[in-house]
């Protein structure tokens, strides 16, 4: 294993997931197995993400934490129009929100303030100046990439990983831009094409959810995986018990990727808000996830899964239940099993 990682008993890292999904206590269950257990700084104030980072510092054992890179996309007339029908359909109001940078400088010197073991970043590739303040600061410094050209570029700027996100991934597109993209390359010839090229230590993600996935990936050149959905329904993860029962139900049948929810490509399951507004549904990061935050509160509290972003990869149909234990030591069985 890599040096980047040779602290850790597995290769496993337990994906950041905002919206209160990773909990501190999903983080250090990860970690005290011997995982990685990351915490997503995405959406939430200093101070909320500053109260967890400082219990997994307390802990003493490694951990992670996930920032978005900022970007707000131009506001035009689709997201007023948007606004407009959704207000009408939905009849709560809904206001069109100033830009903002999810407080980037903020969270930037937290994760420097608590020497942060590990800062992954999703959304884009943060400067070359920030990636060697952090790395001179005693963080890891990862990219979240999704094709060759970005792999490099998080390479140029001194990335120490990569974390590669195939397209099965639950959850955002990771790309840098919000574009239009529906990838159909399986994730271990993802990964050689990236191998061939970037010689950095490389995470790879999407869609793993057993032993089996777990060594193609390292077997196909990655150096660990990083898992979401696998450790939404155990009872550490943060996700609400509508979601949840989403999940385990049997009442969705596929995912799919949508802008509905976002403004920029995420796969979930596909529920009746994405089939009725994908068509019209602007690119517009992040404005359109706040424009539509009062519906999806709105769907929690009447227990309306069809009006929720419920985001998970393709293989959601195998989520296993119980505690992080359970499920990670199911996993390192599979995995030891595929490795006799
Ligand atoms: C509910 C959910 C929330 C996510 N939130 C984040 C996040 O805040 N930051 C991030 O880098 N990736 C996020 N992701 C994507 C994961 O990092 C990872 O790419 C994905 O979970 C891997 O695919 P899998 O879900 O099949 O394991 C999220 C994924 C899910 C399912």
């Amino acid at each position: 294993m890599v040096y980047l990682f040779s602290n850790l008993k597995y290769p496993i890292i337990q994906a950041p997931m905002a919206g209160g999904i990773a909990t501190v206590d999903l983080a250090l269950a990860v970690s005290k197995i011997g995982g990685l257990g990351f915490l997503a700084a995405g959406y939430k104030t200093p101070e909320a993400i500053e109260e967890e980072i400082y219990k997994c510092k307390e802990s003493g054992l490694p951990f992670g934490v996930n920032l978005f890179v900022p970007q707000n996309d131009p506001i035009d007339e689709s997201l007023y129009s948007y606004k407009e029908r959704l207000e009408e359909d939905f009849q709560v109001p809904l206001a069109i929100p100033e830009p903002n940078d999810d407080y980037w400088t903020e969270k930037l010197e937290l994760v420097k303030k608590y020497k942060v073991p590990y800062v992954s970043f999703t959304f884009g590739c943060p400067s070359r100046e920030i990636i060697e303040q952090l790395k001179e600061n005693g963080s890891a410094a990862i990219v979240t990439v999704t094709n060759l050209e970005e792999a490099k570029m998080a390479m140029g700027n001194g990335a120490d990983a990569i974390c590669l996100q195939g397209a099965d991934a639950g959850g955002h597109r990771a790309t840098f831009q919000n574009v239009d993209e529906d990838s159909n390359v399986p994730l271990t010839e993802l990964i050689a094409i990236i191998r061939r090229e970037i010689p950095l230590p490389m995470i790879a993600a999407g869609g793993i959810m057993n032993g089996k996935d777990i060594h193609l990936a390292l077997s196909a050149g990655a150096d660990a995986v990083q898992l979401g959905t696998a450790f939404l329904c155990t009872e550490e993860s943060g996700a609400n018990p509508i979601y949840k029962q989403a999940l385990k139900s049997g009442e969705f049948k596929e995912t799919a990727l949508t802008r509905t929810f976002s403004g920029r490509l995420a796969r979930g399951l596909k529920n009746e808000f994405m089939v009725k507004y994908e068509s019209i549904a602007p690119r517009c990061y992040p404005a359109v996830n706040a424009l539509t935050q009062p519906i999806r509160s709105k769907a929690l509290k009447d227990g309306n899964p069809q009006a929720m972003s419920l985001w998970a990869s393709t293989r959601f149909k195998e989520i296993q239940q119980g505690t992080v234990k359970d499920v990670f030591e199911k996993l390192i069985r599979e995995l030891e099993r595929c490795q006799s």
